[in-house]
This record gives C-alpha cells, structure tokens and sequence, in this order.
C-alpha cells in the first residue's frame, strides 16, 4: 500500500521500518505509526493540530458527544465497501471515527493518515486495529488505486491526489459543517452569524452521489465539554479567556448540523 515519499517506489516491511529499493527508510514509532512526511515537505516544524486541541478532542469524542455522526458514517461506508476493501481516513486527527469504522466494517483495513504527529502517536497507541502514518494529504504516501473507500471528516485534501488512490468506481465520503452547526453558539461569539453554505463542494474527478443531512439538538452542555469543543475548533483562536466563560455558562441546548456527501471516481 505505502509508497515512498521521496522516490514513489513500493514500501517493503522490513523489522522495524518500511524500506524502498532505492535505500529509503521510515522507521515505524514505538506505537506502530510510520512517519512518511519527508521535513522538507513540512512547511512548519510541527504542522497540524497541537496537542492541546487533540486532548480536547480525544476527551470530547470519548465522551459519545459525536456518536451519532460516527454510526451514520459507518451505515454509509457499510454500503458501498465490502470485507476485502481497503478505506483511508484523511485527516484522521486522534483516531476516534477510523477506529471506530474498523470495528463496524467487518474486514476492512482502515489506514489513517494526519500532518499532525502528535494525533497519529495518540491514534496508533491507543487503536490497534488501524494503520496509521504521518503524511499530507496533498502527497499521499500510497500507490495509485489502493483504496476502495476514502474518508474526510473536516480535513483539507487534494482531489487529484484522492482520485489518483482510489480505485475506478471507488467512493469518497465527506463530513462538512450544515448552516445550522453550533448555531447558538455562533451567535453568542459574533455579532452577526455566518450560517455555513449550503452547496455541494465540487470535487474533479468525482460525481457527487447523496447528500445527508444530520441533525441533533445537543441539550444542556456542561461547561466543560463546551470548552473542549471550543478548543477543537477553529473559534478556539477567536475567543479570549473571558469569552470563554461567558459562552460556558449561558447556553441551554446547541444545534448539530451535518452534511454527509457521497462522491464516487469517475
Ligand atoms: C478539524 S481536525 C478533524 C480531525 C478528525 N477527522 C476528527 O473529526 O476528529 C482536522 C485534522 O486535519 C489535520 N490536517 C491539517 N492539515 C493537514 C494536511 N495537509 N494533511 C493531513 N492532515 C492535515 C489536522 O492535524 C487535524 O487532525
Ligand atoms: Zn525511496
């Protein structure tokens, strides 16, 4: 599945590292990951989410706030991957969906991939049923039309590098904010809200199959978890301390708003 991130040969197990016939080597991390992002592709010395937004994440999605949205991944993915297949999760952050992808997709190999090495070491410590590495997802480290299935859960991508892993007729899955996520919240932040865009996101080289709009109403948060989904969001940078507390303690209830689009590979 890996290719060389240098040279684009196959990656060969060797004992304790993936290795090319040009003398490349990835040695794999005590937790089982392999570090497949060359540092002169890295743009920033420790690129991706931090580990303060991954322990918030990890504690939040731990407690089953997202549940919902990871069962309907998996009643989707269900439907168009069989046992034999193979599915990367792009952006894959702590682990939370692909692992649980694993356990419901009987069979299938679940590669995660994320910039951010501290995600991936969280990931591949605690779930031993996924393949995880440390990549972009604009330089996939893996040969061309591997995948049966690709998954991105708010990651940045590049569709020619998607297409170009997927197999002919293989599926693309995409979770993206709906107008209404985290509405109350917003309006408690900004002084005028910007309802997320309805319209489907273009991806060349796919034709978009179904949308799924999937809605929850989240009823008393408690200040704690409100803080934790601040931090794994993009508000984090927006809002000051006090901010914070304020948001924390006034909101009774909080819109959940999903769209799940099913793209396949032309
Ligand atoms: C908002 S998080 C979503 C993580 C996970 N899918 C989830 O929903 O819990 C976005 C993730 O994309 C990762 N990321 C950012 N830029 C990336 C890139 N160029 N290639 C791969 N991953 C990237 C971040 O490190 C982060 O884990
Ligand atoms: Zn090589």
């Amino acid at each position: 599945m890996y290719r060389c991130p240098l040279c684009r040969e196959v990656l060969s197990p060797q004992a304790s590292a993936w290795r090319c016939a040009n003398g490349h080597q990835f040695d794999i991390a005590r937790e089982g990951y392999v570090n497949l992002l060359p540092v002169q592709h890295k743009k920033s010395l420790d690129p991706g989410d931090n580990a303060e937004m991954i322990q918030a994440r990890r504690t939040f999605l731990d407690a089953g706030h997202y549940q919902f949205l990871s069962d309907a991944i998996n009643q989707q993915l269900a439907g168009v991957l069989q046992s034999t297949d193979a599915l990367l999760d792009l952006g894959c952050g702590e682990g939370y969906y692909s692992a649980r992808a694993a356990s419901a997709l009987n069979g299938v190999e679940v590669y995660g991939l994320d910039i951010s090495k501290t995600a991936v070491r969280y990931a591949a410590k605690r779930y031993k049923n996924l393949h995880c590495c440390v990549a972009s997802s604009y330089a996939l480290p893996f040969s061309d039309g591997v995948f049966a299935g690709l998954l991105r859960i708010y990651a940045p991508s590049d569709a020619d590098e998607m297409a170009r892993v997927l197999r002919p007729g293989g599926y693309l899955l995409t979770v993206s904010p709906a107008p209404e996520h985290l509405l109350q919240f917003k309006q408690q932040a900004y002084a005028t809200v910007r309802l997320h865009p309805d319209s489907i996101k273009d991806e060349a080289g796919f034709s978009h199959i179904k949308r799924q709009r999937l809605q929850a109403l989240w009823q008393a948060p408690t200040a704690s978890t409100m803080l934790q989904l601040i931090e794994m969001t993009p508000l984090a940078y927006k809002l000051n301390a006090a901010m914070r507390d304020v948001l924390c303690q006034q909101l009774p209830a909080i819109q959940l708003d999903f769209y799940l689009d099913l793209y396949q590979k032309d």
